[in-house]
């Protein structure tokens, strides 16, 4: 089993959106995936009670609960999705220790960008490898992804080399406890979070289930 903690301080980054979305992904590419909500907020939980008993599993948890839901998950899962809370604190350190890498969602913005100092440092010490990904991307104007580019590559840390727009399929999907792949609704967003999915799955070096993917 492979662990992607999806860690960052800002809220609204598109943890929960983006964890939801993975975990989504892998299920439908016929592995088992789970998403471990450590919000008290529980938006993860609240879209699964949504789906009516429909997977990805979704398990609300404090950070100390961790090490044990790894350890049971290790004996059927493919995948652990652990979407944080918005802060930059101890809890936010263990789900990055509990990571084999950990994703930083980030909005293009200064006020979202200089968040990323706190979440930089969980990440050297808890020693584990990280990439940011820029979300919410306009699809208006490239000049803040641009300059964004510039400001994560400045810190040192690696960048998702595409990006997540922002369309309104995510926000819609979400709503009705779906997902973009489900609705169909917008065919870009859906190659959005396949092409992520492909990335994790490369990164984690979980084997992608081609046939599977193409039936499901
Ligand atoms: N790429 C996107 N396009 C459009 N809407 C998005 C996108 N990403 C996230 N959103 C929306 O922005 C809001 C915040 O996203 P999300 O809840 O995923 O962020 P979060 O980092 O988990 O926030 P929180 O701090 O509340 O936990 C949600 O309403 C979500 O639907
Ligand atoms: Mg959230």
């Amino acid at each position: 089993m492979r662990t992607l903690s999806v860690v960052s301080q800002k809220g609204g980054s598109g943890r929960t959106t983006l964890s939801l979305h993975l975990a989504t992904a892998a299920e439908r590419a016929g592995l088992m995936a789970a998403v471990v909500d450590l919000d008290p907020q529980a938006s993860a939980w609240k879209w699964s009670q949504r789906r009516k008993g429909a997977p990805p599993e979704v398990i609300t948890a404090v950070a100390d609960q961790l090490p044990e839901i790894k350890a049971r998950a290790a004996q059927g899962l493919d995948l652990l999705v652990i979407d944080s809370a918005p802060h930059a604190d101890r809890a936010a350190l263990t789900a990055c220790k509990m990571a084999d890498h950990i994703l930083i969602p980030t909005r293009a913005s200064i006020l979202d960008l200089d968040a990323l100092t706190p979440v930089l440092d969980l990440v050297e010490m808890s020693r584990k490898p990280a990439t940011a990904l820029l979300n919410g991307v306009s699809t208006q104007t490239t000049v803040d992804v641009e300059e964004a580019r510039d400001a994560i590559g400045a810190r040192g840390i690696a960048l998702y080399p595409a990006y997540i727009h922002e369309r309104v399929a995510y926000k819609r999907a979400l709503i009705s406890g779906q997902t973009v792949l489900e609705t169909g609704a917008d065919p870009k967003a859906t190659r959005e979070i396949e092409a992520l999915y492909a990335w994790v799955c490369s990164t984690l070096g979980i084997e992608i289930k081609t046939d599977v993917a193409a039936v499901a």
